[in-house]
């Protein structure tokens, strides 16, 4: 895989100081020489993403933690080799040697070490960090495809490594250990009960993220359409769908359990009923209903239950943002 005439080439970009767009497990990231900070600030004009939002360093293996962080607790070496290659980032202190671009000037710095063929060969070939956000336009939906990275991005992007849909579909698990207690900051397909049984204690579960602005994604508006977007329980949904139908709209459902209504000027789309499957099609469905160019996208709220907190957390987030064109 290394050996690869595409890897040599997005390493001689990555080398130059350029920008590629990578696969990983989670969504399709947009990389940059994490020393280089000149790189890095083309991510983010390629963005639109302010600057003050810290990247994820991508890491070949769990052996370059140290490279990267100045204090790795035990519950760092424990993750890490729990879940590592995959979708889990862990927050640490920062080696000083890390630039200010990719923390956004704080004291802690990201870390992942993603588990996809493509982007492990090109991390080992690189043999360093790289920086990336997901490639997607900022406060928009999250790429998991090379053809949704191109979507986002064009020409701002020299390469994209084709790896096919991403096989998770949500972004990483983000666990802040820079500080006394470890904290999700961020939920994703590793559960904060996964994360629990590795270190033997309880985490704060579920709306953590609320109250980190650092953790771009848990800005209010995110991962969102341009079409509105609203997230409806299930028992509402009839209820919801007449009445905006009753205003002339063209409406959009997305149910994984609801029973299908039908009438004039609402289109129905099933969603898998189990929460993997789920976010894996999320983004893809997002952005083929907002293509679709409803006026409005309704959404069966998912159940309040672990297994779906991740789901329901990037709903919860596009829902903000959506029919927007400024996110915060
Ligand atoms: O699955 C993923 O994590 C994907 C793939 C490409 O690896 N990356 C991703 O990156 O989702 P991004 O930039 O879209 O989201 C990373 C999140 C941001 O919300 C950022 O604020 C947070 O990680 N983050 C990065 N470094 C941080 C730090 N030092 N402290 C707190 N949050 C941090
Ligand atoms: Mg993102």
């Amino acid at each position: 895989m290394q050996d690869r005439p595409e890897i040599a080439r997005a390493v001689a970009l990555l080398r130059a100081g350029e920008l590629v767009a990578f696969p990983t497990e989670t969504v399709y990231g947009l990389g940059a020489d994490a020393l280089n900070p000149a790189a890095v600030a083309k991510i983010f004009a390629a963005k639109g993403r302010p600057a003050d939002h810290p990247l994820i360093v991508h890491l070949p293996d769990g052996t370059e933690l140290d490279a990267w962080a100045r204090e790795v607790p035990d519950a760092a070496r424990k993750l890490a080799a729990a879940f590592w290659p995959g979708p889990l980032t862990l927050i640490l202190k920062r080696q000083p040697h890390v630039p200010d671009a990719v923390t956004g000037g704080q004291d802690t710095v990201g870390l992942r070490v993603p588990n996809h063929p493509l982007a492990l060969a090109l991390l080992r070939a690189f043999h360093g960090g790289v920086a990336a956000p997901s490639a997607n336009r900022y406060g928009r939906i999250s790429p998991t495809s090379a053809a949704h990275v191109i979507a986002e991005l064009g020409a701002a992007v020299q390469l994209v490594l084709d790896g096919g849909p991403c096989t998770v579909g949500i972004e990483s698990t983000i666990v802040d250990l820079s500080g006394g207690t470890p904290r999700v900051l961020r939920p994703g397909a590793i559960s904060a009960a996964d994360i629990a049984r590795v270190l033997g204690e309880a985490l704060p579960t579920a709306a953590t993220t609320s109250d980190t602005p650092r953790v771009a994604g848990s800005h209010a508006a995110h991962y969102a359409p341009s079409t509105p977007l609203r997230v409806v329980a299930g028992a509402q949904l009839a209820d919801a769908i007449g009445a905006e139908l009753s205003t002339g709209q063209h409406v959009a459902v997305l149910a994984h359990s609801a029973k299908p209504v039908v009438a004039k000027n609402l289109t129905w789309q099933a969603a898998p009923a189990d929460a993997a499957t789920y976010a894996h099609d999320l983004y893809a469905t997002l952005r083929g209903l907002d293509e679709a160019a409803y006026d409005l996208l309704l959404i069966e709220a998912p159940p309040a239950t672990p297994a779906w907190f991740a789901v329901a957390d990037r709903l919860q987030r596009a829902a903000c943002g959506s029919g927007e064109d400024d996110e915060t």
